[in-house]
């Protein structure tokens, strides 16, 4: 595979984060293409803002860094520090990076959106840039063509403006949109739902995973979370809203709980969480991170974990298998990781590599539930 995106001759070197010796992925799609080759004749003001949201790995973030005042918006670590990495890889100027839930520039030219997984971030993202934009601001997203469906279209419409499509290139689509003032609408507050067998109260900004409801897996793993004096320091890897670190924190009030997720929705919403559930959260931290990059080695007596199986809109079991070796590496000599996960997933072959003993605690016909020791 090679590195290399080649346009209008210029060509940018790209890579995912983090990056993988034979990586088979590429860090840009057709999406990103066909965003730069519409926008390649545009005259652009050089000290006017463009947004970027929801680029994947920096393609759309290195093509316009020179080109204007650039802001990229990313919910995710992992984008951020691949867009930083290419950045510096290309000799390209800084940009300035920011999360979902940072206040946007005022008055952008040109607003870029790659059109993210989950409809619930596209419905925030499109209210949030209604209020903000000005009416001579140009709105171009993409997306694959199987991704763009009428109910997507239906989105830009009801929430930003009126909205066409483009012809499809490569499997790629673009949508237009012009900017209609009048649709702006008070923000809508985060999802709080409760699961009452364990009495929680857990609310969810726009991108956290299962946002709606709480996820069957994380409801099955709850069960299996153990009670046992001799933990110091318990860590929650992939905590979305925090639900499973949060219950964890309850039944072991003398165990330092660290949650981990390189969403900063999920982080935020899992902080919120802690102070709505918790009766003390000195002992309670949450952290946005790739995995457990900068955690030490042997630190940790229990990591849970309900591992992710996409990045981004690509299905992948790499996080999960990165997640398992650094739990190995931060757990302590006979500390536990205990996971969840389908069935046909096979994750009981995969932690029988690094651990020494691997137990099925749990099951019922869609999971497993794993205790590896290490
Ligand atoms: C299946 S969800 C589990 C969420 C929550 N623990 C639950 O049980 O409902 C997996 C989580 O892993 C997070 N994640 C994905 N890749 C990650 C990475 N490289 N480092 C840390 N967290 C990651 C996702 O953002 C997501 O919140």
């Amino acid at each position: 595979m090679k590195p290399e995106l080649t346009l209008h001759q210029r060509t940018l070197t790209l890579t995912r984060f983090p990056v993988r010796k034979n990586e088979t992925l590429q860090a840009w799609d057709a999406a990103d293409e066909y965003l730069i080759n519409h926008c390649h004749s545009m005259a652009l003001e050089p000290q006017r803002p463009i947004l970027i949201l929801n680029d994947n790995f920096g393609a759309l973030s290195c093509w316009f860094a020179e080109q204007g005042q650039v802001t990229t918006v990313t919910d995710s670590f992992i984008t951020q520090q691949a867009i930083i990495n290419n950045l510096n890889d290309n000799n390209l100027p800084a940009i300035t990076i920011i999360d979902c839930l940072a206040d946007l520039p005022t008055n952008p030219q040109l607003v870029l959106i790659k059109q993210p997984k989950n409809n619930r971030l596209l419905s925030w993202q499109l209210q949030q840039l209604c209020h903000l934009l000005p009416a001579d601001c140009v709105v171009i997203s993409a997306g694959k063509v199987k991704d763009i469906h009428s109910s997507t279209l239906k989105l830009f419409e009801k929430y930003l403006g009126e909205t066409k499509t483009s012809l499809a290139v490569k499997k790629a689509r673009l949508i237009f949109t012009t900017v209609d003032k009048s649709l702006a609408a008070p923000m809508p507050q985060p999802t709080t739902w409760t699961v009452p067998e364990h009495d929680l109260t857990i609310t969810n900004y726009a991108n956290v995973f299962s946002s709606d409801s709480l996820d069957i897996g994380g409801r099955f793993l709850l069960d299996f979370i153990p009670s046992k004096p001799q933990y110091q320091d318990i860590i929650d890897l992939g905590c979305g809203n925090g639900v499973i670190g949060i219950k964890a924190a309850r039944l072991n009030p003398q165990a330092n709980v660290t949650c981990v997720d390189e969403s900063f929705m999920a982080a935020a919403s899992c902080r919120e969480n802690a102070q709505i559930n918790l009766n003390n959260i000195d002992k309670f931290d949450v952290m946005v991170a790739n995995c457990l990059d900068n955690f030490t080695n042997q630190s940790a007596d229990l990591v849970l974990c309900n591992p992710p199986f996409h990045q981004n809109n690509t299905i992948t079991d790499h996080i999960a298998w990165q997640m398992f070796c650094d739990a190995q590496r931060v757990l302590r000599q006979n500390g536990e990781l205990i996971i969840i996960g389908n069935r046909q997933l096979k994750y009981h072959e995969k932690l029988n590599r690094i651990f020494t003993k691997v137990d099925t605690i749990g099951n019922n016909d869609k999971f497993v539930v794993l205790k590896a020791t290490k």
